[in-house]
């Protein structure tokens, strides 16, 4: 394995176990911007500080706690990272990876992402959940670059179907009981951190992307390399630039993704008990 990824890895394992002993979760959540409340619907047992796991750092962004969580849901243990580092905040790869190595390291079998969208595709409005069908990568980078960070991942990993549809099926059935209509999309990754403009919006459209954000994409590379499962869910936030009036900005992501919380919490509190 990367040196640089062992030994922290290695480390976060005992605290955990250290923590909260023998724990068996079968999944772990990545909760996007704004969805850090969801962790209280889903009944947390305690947390654990990012700032324990050495790689993981402090989040530096508005909306992301920076705690990982045991839950238990309907007597269901799961794992939640209450906020994501991203590529712009300018600390590399590691810290936006090391949750689907810490997955992965545990054991965990299923990874789900949440995040928080722009809508490309015109039948898709805020408050709207859009599953991962797939993903274009214009991050202008992969988190994979360089030393491989763990030896179950290949040098050239397959990327036929990094979304799983057993799971994304699963999903589905979880919004016909919470009663939500779930969209399905291609998902379009940049680095940001300005959102897009116009034009780009435009050209994304045609190339098939129906959803833009700036983050999930290298965790998805990452989690599916090691042969997890992995889910992706977008609450789509606003229009994407062009398709709205108004100028686009963090703090309307994050309301739009708190008003949606309880659809999202039951989404999950549904989801989980059947992974
Ligand atoms: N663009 C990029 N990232 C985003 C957007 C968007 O419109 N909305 C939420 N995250």
């Amino acid at each position: 394995m990367a040196e640089k990824y062992s030994v922290p890895l290695l480390q976060a394992h005992q605290l955990i176990r250290e923590t909260w002993g023998e724990i068996k979760p079968r999944t772990s959540i990545i909760c996007g911007s704004g969805w850090g409340e969801i962790v209280d619907g889903l009944s947390p047992v305690s947390c654990i500080s990012y700032e324990h796991f050495g790689l993981m750092g402090k989040t530096t962004v508005s909306g992301h706690k920076g705690n990982l969580w045991l839950a238990k849901p309907q007597g269901v243990e799961i794992l939640i990272f209450q906020g994501r580092r991203h590529y712009y905040e300018g600390a590399g790869w590691a810290p936006v990876i090391f949750p689907a190595l810490l997955t992965h390291e545990l054991g965990v079998d299923n990874f789900l992402l949440t995040n928080a969208a722009g809508g490309i595709r015109e039948d898709l409005h805020p408050g709207d959940m859009m599953v991962f069908t797939d993903h274009l990568n214009f991050m202008g980078s992969n988190p994979l670059i360089g030393q491989v960070p763990h030896p179950a991942i290949p040098r050239f990993p397959d990327q036929s179907e990094v979304y799983d549809s057993a799971l994304r099926k699963k999903i589905h059935q979880a919004g016909n009981v919470a009663e939500q209509t779930i969209r399905e999309g291609n998902y379009l990754a940049l680095s940001g951190p300005a959102f897009e403009t116009p034009a780009e919006i435009k050209a994304f459209a045609r190339l098939g992307a129906d959803a833009v954000g700036m983050s999930t994409v290298p965790e998805a590379i990452v989690a599916n390399a090691l042969g997890l499962k992995v889910g992706a869910i977008s609450c789509i936030s606003n229009l994407a630039a062009g398709r709205c009036s108004n100028a686009l900005s963090h703090e309307d992501v994050t309301e739009t993704s708190r008003l949606a919380l309880p659809q999202m919490t039951q989404l999950l509190a549904s989801l989980v008990p059947t992974l």
